[in-house]
């Protein structure tokens, strides 16, 4: 029973969450950014402490939580075409079935299928490889919407979840895996498009901004870190709860390029690149994102 009620809070939008003074909130995050030219530096650090206050008090009943309740029975289920579970087939680089500690550890290289994957596109490929899933079906809508949440991106913040207060360990010793952080890093300098950005133009030094967005300097450690932490996240914009995939993929949209496909090699080549450079600092979990 609870846990019926829980799916069907999951896949409601946001606005109907049983939090108190969520919808207050919300609406506050959602105010569009004042007209007039740009706001002075002091507004957007308060808007900035406003929401790392937001954030601090939403920690304790975070909307995550019941995303990780849904990829905790969808991993468990026996399902696809082969009824089979993913808890008995899904080998995410510590042992079939084991998820304790597998998500800080990707992307990894996977020999059995010859990549280098992160945790979303290894656990697609279980789904297909193990349970028969068409992989055509998944790619065709693999990120929330305000009216529909993935199988994946609940597998994803399951499997996240049980890397909690763990530190991020990247295997980079692997030459295949260290191979793709060199692509990776690679990919985040090259500069293209209509306006010749790259990934680095907007996250390449430190102290960045984009209207009220303090934008991580993903070459530091601590700055990846930054846009580690909170993936998969639940965001305020949209009400909707999203994976590393997609920020990715949203990236590459800011720097107006044409969007890599779902679960390829060059996301994961890049989380890769971030998540490695972020190595030895610790994974707080699925969080939440303005
Ligand atoms: C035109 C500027 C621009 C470019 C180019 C750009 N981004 Fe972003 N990026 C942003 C903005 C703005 C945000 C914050 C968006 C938000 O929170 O709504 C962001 C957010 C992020 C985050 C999450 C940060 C966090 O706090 O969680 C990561 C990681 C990231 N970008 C990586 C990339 C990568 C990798 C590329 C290249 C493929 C890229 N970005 C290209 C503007 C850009």
């Amino acid at each position: 029973m609870r846990i019926a009620l829980i799916l069907a809070v999951a896949t409601a939008t946001a606005a109907a969450l049983p939090i108190p003074g969520w919808a207050q909130a919300k609406a506050a995050a959602r105010k569009p950014p004042p007209p007039a030219a740009a706001p002075k530096a002091e507004e957007k650090d308060a808007a900035t402490l406003e929401f790392e206050k937001f954030r601090a008090e939403m920690e304790d009943s975070n909307p995550a939580e019941l995303f990780e309740a849904k990829g905790e029975e969808l991993w468990k289920a026996r399902r696809g075409p082969r009824n089979v579970s993913l808890a008995e087939s899904c080998d995410l680089g510590l042992g079939v079935g084991v998820v304790k500690g597998a998500y800080v550890q990707t992307p990894r290289h996977y020999p059995d299928a010859g990549a280098v994957m992160d945790a979303e596109r290894r656990i697609v490929w279980c789904m297909v490889e193990k349970q028969g899933f068409n992989f055509d079906d998944i790619a065709k809508r693999p990120f929330a919407s305000d009216t529909h949440t993935p199988d994946i991106t609940s597998l994803v913040t399951y499997v996240a979840a049980q890397s909690k207060n763990m530190k991020l360990a990247v295997p980079l010793d692997d030459p295949k895996v260290r191979e793709a952080y060199e692509i990776g890093k690679e990919i985040a300098a090259y500069r293209a498009g209509p306006y010749d950005f790259s990934c680095n133009t907007c996250h390449g030094a430190d102290g960045k901004r984009i209207r009220m967005q303090a934008l991580p300097n993903i070459s530091t450690p601590q700055g990846a870190l930054r846009g580690v932490q909170g993936w998969p996240g639940y965001r305020m914009t949209g009400g909707v709860m999203l994976t590393h995939q997609w920020r990715m993929g949203d990236c590459f949209r800011q720097q107006r390029f044409p969007q890599p496909k779902y679960a390829s090699d060059a996301v994961a080549y890049l989380l890769t690149y971030l998540i490695g450079t972020a190595n030895g600092l610790e994974y707080k979990g699925p969080g939440i994102k303005r």
